[in-house]
């Protein structure tokens, strides 16, 4: 097997999801890590790229010098992943597209619904690999759940609830906290805030099980620290497109909830239960039957979920190797197999969608909207 290259652009030295992705490129031993513009503060990008053990002639000071840098070389890199601050996803994930490159670009992948229809089509055009780092899906037992759906396990799904609620933000006196303002501030986030930020990780999620994509919507959001003019808590309620009923909670306020990511499935015949906390057990409940746990590791798991565990059961595996399987499917796909799980630009693409639909639905007191990007109606 013939190790890739990456590099990366964001994820420096502190950041929070930076560590998750040297963690997850690596595990697998499928890239090398070979450069990198790690910060937005040039020399303290280098030093720490250095650092990390990148030749210092591909420690880069901007994402700018690394395209230049990069496009010509012939060892130049097979991936790059965007993990810098949302409203740069767009010019940086357009241009190494443009210029050959496969992409891995965080969430949110762009701020507007036409600068990810832009993407879509820029990646069709280029051929290259353009994901998107819904890594929540790439827990094996998330993958579990996703075949057991496919296979009829449950039967037709008639409904999704999911919630993504924690409590991080939910002290008023920590308001002011600058980590904490911009995430509620227009000209830093966008025009919405914890659904742009959690609600579209469960929203995905709800697709990706239920096999199925929103089609319309109805939010209502609230800014329940009144200074906060981006909301701090949404409840979404939403269709999809092959009848499934969807209902979503976020929440930074919902103080006592740590991570507070879950998702229930109910079928026809059964019911299917998985929370981000207890990432290795999936609840499954079949019709007049008892509730079963299904263990990460055990026999008889579908394909999917038996490829992506790594150690034997009982041992945990956590958010890095989640975010590792995406690399893994990665390398996968950039060799040419096909990944039906990767999330790529058009899940990317219907969330900045939905995040449009749900602001104007909350304007307009939870009115029912569309909520598909014009490339997917
Ligand atoms: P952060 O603020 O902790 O770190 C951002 C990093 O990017 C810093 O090292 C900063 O110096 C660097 N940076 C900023 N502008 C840059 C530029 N122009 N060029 C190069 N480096 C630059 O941010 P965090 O929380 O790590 O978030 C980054 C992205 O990851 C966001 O889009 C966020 O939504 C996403 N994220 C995704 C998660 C997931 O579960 N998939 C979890 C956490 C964050």
């Amino acid at each position: 097997m013939t190790k890739l290259k990456w590099g990366m652009i964001g994820g420096g030295e502190g950041s929070q999801i930076g560590p998750a992705h040297r963690l997850g490129a690596l595990a697998d031993s499928r890239f090398d890590f070979v450069a990198g513009a790690l910060d937005h503060r040039p020399e303290i990008g280098r030093e720490y790229a250095t650092r990390l053990g990148i030749a210092a002639d591909r420690a880069y000071g901007g994402w700018e010098e690394m395209l230049e840098g990069e496009r010509n070389r012939d060892d130049r890199i097979d991936l790059v992943t965007v993990a810098t601050p949302n409203s740069t996803h767009f010019e940086i994930t357009k241009a190494f597209l443009q210029a050959g490159f496969n992409v891995l670009c965080e969430k949110p992948m762009t701020m507007t619904v036409e600068e990810g229809e832009e993407i879509v089509r820029i990646a069709r055009e280029t051929g290259k690999i353009c994901a998107v780092n819904y890594c929540y899906s790439a827990y094996p037992m998330v993958r579990q759940a996703r075949a057991m759906v496919r296979n009829g396990e449950i039967g037709k799904v008639r409904l999704v609830v999911t919630n993504f609620s924690h409590g991080h933000h939910g002290d008023a006196t920590d308001a002011d906290n600058p980590r904490v303002r911009w995430r509620y501030d227009p000209a830093m986030a966008g025009v919405s805030g914890q659904f742009a930020d959690c609600g579209i990780h469960a929203l995905h999620m709800a697709s990706f099980i239920a096999d199925d994509q929103v089609e319309r919507l109805s939010a209502d959001f609230a800014s329940t620290i009144p200074s906060r003019e981006l909301e701090d808590d949404a409840m979404v309620n939403f269709r999809m497109e092959g009848g499934t009923v969807g209902r979503l909670w976020t929440s930074s306020v919902a103080i006592g909830r740590q991570h507070g990511f879950d998702i229930q499935i109910f079928g026809e015949t059964g019911g299917l239960r998985w929370a981000s906390e207890q990432p290795n057990q999936l609840i499954h409940t079949p019709v007049g039957g008892r509730t079963q746990i299904i263990e990460k590791g055990e026999g008889g798991l579908h394909a999917d979920a038996q490829r992506l565990s790594r150690v034997a059961i009982a041992h945990p595996e956590g958010f890095p190797l989640a975010v590792a399987n995406i690399y893994c499917d990665l390398a996968d796909a950039i060799a040419g197999h096909d990944r039906d799980g990767l999330p790529l630009a058009a899940d990317g693409v219907r969330s900045m969608a939905a995040v449009h639909a749900a602001v104007a639905s909350a304007k307009r007191q939870g009115e029912w909207v569309e909520a598909r990007p014009s490339i997917f109606r």
